[in-house]
């Protein structure tokens, strides 16, 4: 390749590398994030497959993806994919019928190229444990055993594969660049799995609901806010009309090795009713109606779950709305806190209730 087109290629990457920084700067689901890079790689360059595998046990299992329908399921050490997996390594590919043990997803994929991806920021080092494989050329360079050996306590989580119809595609640029794409997506997964997490619950008045969720040990902190209407900024006189479509909402941020998600849930059931349509003990409007608003699609087989235990204690129907969040405002600062600010304050929950909380202790969730 000359300089010109090494050059245009680096502009290229670098650009994309922004992009994909950007997504990840987002708390995205982590396949919509897999997902998005794949498909900018795919119509930047416009290889003929590109898409992720996933480590699952001892495979790796086809995750999000662009191009035609793949093998769904490699064992470590096999193909391109599970040799980069067993060595820990970029492996460049010119020409796949060269590559012994190469699994054939498509007959028309002529060159590869394989980034494992490391589970820790650590694998910034993963560059230096780079090689090119070269081709009938079995001998491990000394410096990859040694850097191999180093990388030995990082997990791998995933790998990146990208084919191309034509030989020799791939080159040093490619594996530098995607390599620095691999510890944005490592960074990223360590973040997504992090225990901190968030969920938004509308339980009518949001004094006594942020007050009882902020009680419960493992909440790290609940603010009152309004959730999913129609108008930005909302201000508490607005929200009151009941025309701009938000409810009352208290945002949740917890630590799930301290209170799991249904275990939250089960403690904010018993300060609602379930069964009444948009109104909680004295409070009327579709701003006090309830909900569970969620912004990991993850959360949604625990709510469901949840939602179908508490339906076993009611003959009347479940009206607790569960969508995604779409928009939240902090609500003014004089509305947070309130029952501290003003202990004597109107709260539809029991004191009874905020007595249990307060003493809650839950098992480890771990
Ligand atoms: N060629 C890969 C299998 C995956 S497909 O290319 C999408 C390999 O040998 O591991």
């Amino acid at each position: 390749m000359d300089t010109t087109t090494a050059s245009a290629k680096s502009q290229q990457y670098q650009l994309l590398l922004q992009q994909v920084r950007q997504f990840a700067a987002q708390p995205v689901d982590l396949v919509s994030l897999l997902a998005n890079t794949a498909a900018l790689l795919h119509h930047s360059f416009g290889f003929w497959w590109t898409g992720f595998y996933r480590v699952a046990g001892d495979e790796l299992v086809l995750s999000a993806f662009q191009g035609p329908v793949a093998c769904t399921n490699i064992p470590y050490g096999k193909g391109v994919c599970g040799a980069a997996w067993k060595e820990r390594r970029t492996i460049v590919v010119p020409d796949v019928e060269q590559f012994p043990g190469h699994i054939a997803c498509s007959s028309q994929s002529r060159s590869e190229i394989v980034v494992p991806i490391f589970s820790n920021t650590n694998a910034l080092t993963q560059s230096s444990t780079s090689a090119i494989t070269q081709l009938h050329d079995n001998a491990i360079p000394q410096a990859l055993t040694q850097s191999h050996n180093n990388a030995i306590t990082q997990s791998l989580w995933a790998v990146l594969d990208i084919d191309s119809e034509h030989l020799s595609t791939f080159d040093d640029t490619d594996r530098l660049y995607l390599e620095q794409l691999a510890t944005i997506l490592s960074d990223a997964h360590a973040s997504l799995s992090s225990p901190i997490r968030d969920i938004y619950l509308a339980g009518g008045c949001f004094w006594g609901t942020q007050h009882y969720l902020s009680l419960l040990r493992g909440v790290l902190h609940a603010e009152a806010g309004y959730a999913n209407g129609n108008i930005p900024n909302p201000t508490y006189e607005q929200v009151y009309t009941d025309t701009t479509g938000f409810a009352e909402t208290v945002h949740v941020r917890y630590d799930a090795s301290q209170i799991s998600l249904s275990r939250l849930l089960e403690m904010f059931f018993k300060t609602i009713d379930p069964t009444s349509l948009n109104r909680q003990a004295h409070d009327i409007g579709t701003r006090y109606r309830t909900g569970i608003y969620f912004t990991d699609p993850d959360d949604l087989p625990v709510i469901r779950h949840s939602l179908k235990k508490l339906a076993n204690n009611y003959s009347d129907p479940l009206v607790v709305e569960v969508i995604p969040l779409t928009a939240f405002y902090l609500a003014e600062e004089y509305h947070q806190d309130y029952l501290q600010k003003h202990p004597d304050g109107y709260c539809h929950i029991p004191l009874d209730l905020m007595s249990e909380a307060r003493n809650f202790n839950p098992p480890n969730e771990n």
